[in-house]
């Protein structure tokens, strides 16, 4: 049985799938030992997670009958292995830099599996995604201009193959995006630029409902008419990320949430907001509300993009990184700050798995695997958890958890779910500890578990 650090009588224990499941149930010795080579913490990554996610997508996608892309969002983590199961899997990229680009070529991703999302992209960044004949969303009437400026002036190259980005009107205080009527002074620009092909239009939206999608599909509808009345063949709708993920029991989830009270805290202060990890949709059914919405015209949104011919693209990132990692912390030391306050140090930081510097907190309850057999009877204790930096808000968790066994130096605290914006997001040298190391989980040829470097 899995001990986990939590809130009496409100666990928030992870759902793991088998492949995590069997080496935290079963091989806890083998973790200690890859953990002792390895260093903490280290993050361990499933490729296989992420194409299982990608082909649950393509189920609904193809059950539907709609033509569709899905571009992974490769900002969610930083591993190469993550990014070439996408390609494995028949998916593209959404690269949001150069780098990200650059990588995704490096895998074998050619120009056609890619597109390029972001406000401020760079002229260097411009001029490699036409070289690669890359698609384009453009995020503003500025970055339009910019673009012109970048293309060859040769017009035997290839046409660059653009997407214009809509703010919809649910979005109107957003940075991100631009309006209908700039998009309008965007295809007028595109009319006259024969180096430019209008592929279609993009949204992303904050948050994680399906409803704001669909309305966000009706508005770019009227404009998809309107390209094509204007004498463009629009051919996609891209639809950005967003995409749900479950890395805890949605009811257990609400339960938790409902029964937060600021004594739960260090800080005596409850978050003023959560990200929903106990999602009541898995992106697959969500992806199925979806495409069954109505448009305002009544036609459902599968019926819609298959009459008029258009491809649905999206770019999950988080929903396809769902139960693709774990991050493996070792304790460093149990310091005592009160008769039943702790705070465990682990080796590693708040960099590499936390919320807390975004004013929120990680709510999934990290698994202890003691390093050797703890007597029996021996008491609980109470504990938060700190990074091993001398930052006073370097905390993983500021919200107390009791652990059934006493954790001591040398035991393992592993975060499950650290893949999508969490384990490498915020990671850093301080103080010159090296980087974290990461590494891909395999079975050998006896069917053993092993290590993989991720390159
Ligand atoms: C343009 C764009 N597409 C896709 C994504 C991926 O979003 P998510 O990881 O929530 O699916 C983002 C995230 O910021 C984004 O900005």
């Amino acid at each position: 049985m899995l001990l986990h650090g939590h809130k009496l009588g409100a666990c928030l224990p992870p759902l793991l799938r088998s492949g995590a499941l069997a080496l935290l149930n079963e091989n806890g010795a083998l973790l200690h030992g890859w953990i002792a080579h390895h260093g903490s913490p280290t993050h361990l990554i499933w490729p296989e997670e992420l194409q299982s996610n990608i082909a649950s997508l393509k189920c609904v996608l193809q059950d539907s009958g709609v033509a569709h892309a899905i571009y992974y969002g490769a900002k969610a983590n930083k591993s190469p292995a993550l990014l070439a199961a996408a390609l494995g899997a028949g998916a593209g990229i959404d690269v949001s830099s150069l780098y990200e680009l650059r990588e995704a070529r490096r895998l074998g991703a050619d120009g056609a599996q890619i597109v390029a999302t972001g406000p401020a992209k760079t002229a260097a960044f411009h001029r490699e995604l036409i070289a690669a004949n890359a698609l384009i969303s453009v995020d503003s009437p500025e970055e339009l201009d910019d673009l012109i400026g970048s293309l060859p002036s040769d017009e035997r190259e290839p046409v660059c193959p653009v997407l214009l980005r809509l703010r919809p009107h649910s979005q109107a205080q957003s940075r991100f995006g631009m309006p209908a009527a700039a998009i309008r002074r965007c295809l007028a620009q595109i009319a006259d630029e024969r180096r430019l092909r209008l592929d279609g239009l993009h949204f992303h939206l904050g948050g994680y409902d399906w409803p704001s999608r669909a309305q966000a599909i009706d508005e770019v509808a009227g404009l998809i008419g309107e390209c094509r009345a204007r004498g463009f063949s629009p051919r996609m709708i891209d639809i950005g990320g967003g995409l749900p993920a479950q890395y805890v029991d949605h009811d257990v989830y609400q339960a938790h949430l409902a029964a937060q009270a600021p004594e739960d805290y260090r800080t005596r202060e409850v978050p003023a907001s959560f990200y929903p990890y106990g999602g009541r949709l898995s992106a697959a059914t969500w992806l199925r509300c979806l495409l069954r919405a109505p448009l305002a015209d009544g036609r459902s949104i599968a019926d819609y993009l298959t009459d008029e011919g258009l491809v649905l693209a999206m770019e999950p990132g988080r929903a396809l990184a769902d139960h693709a990692a774990l991050s493996v912390f070792r304790v460093t030391r149990v310091k005592a700050l009160a008769c039943d306050a702790h705070v465990l140090f682990v080796e590693g930081s708040s960099f590499s798995a936390c919320e807390t510097w975004f004013r929120s907190e990680f709510l999934v309850d990290p698994i202890l695997i003691p390093h050797d057999a703890r007597p029996a009877g021996a008491p609980p204790i109470r504990a938060y958890l700190a990074g091993h930096s001398c930052l006073d808000d370097d905390v993983l968790s500021n919200r107390w958890l009791t652990f059934p066994v006493a954790p001591q130096a040398g035991d393992l605290l592993v975060y499950a779910n650290t893949a999508g914006y969490q384990m490498d997001l915020l990671e850093n040298q301080f103080h010159r500890h090296p980087m974290p190391n990461r590494l891909c989980v395999a079975q050998d040829g006896k069917g053993q578990l092993t290590l993989i470097p991720d390159t």
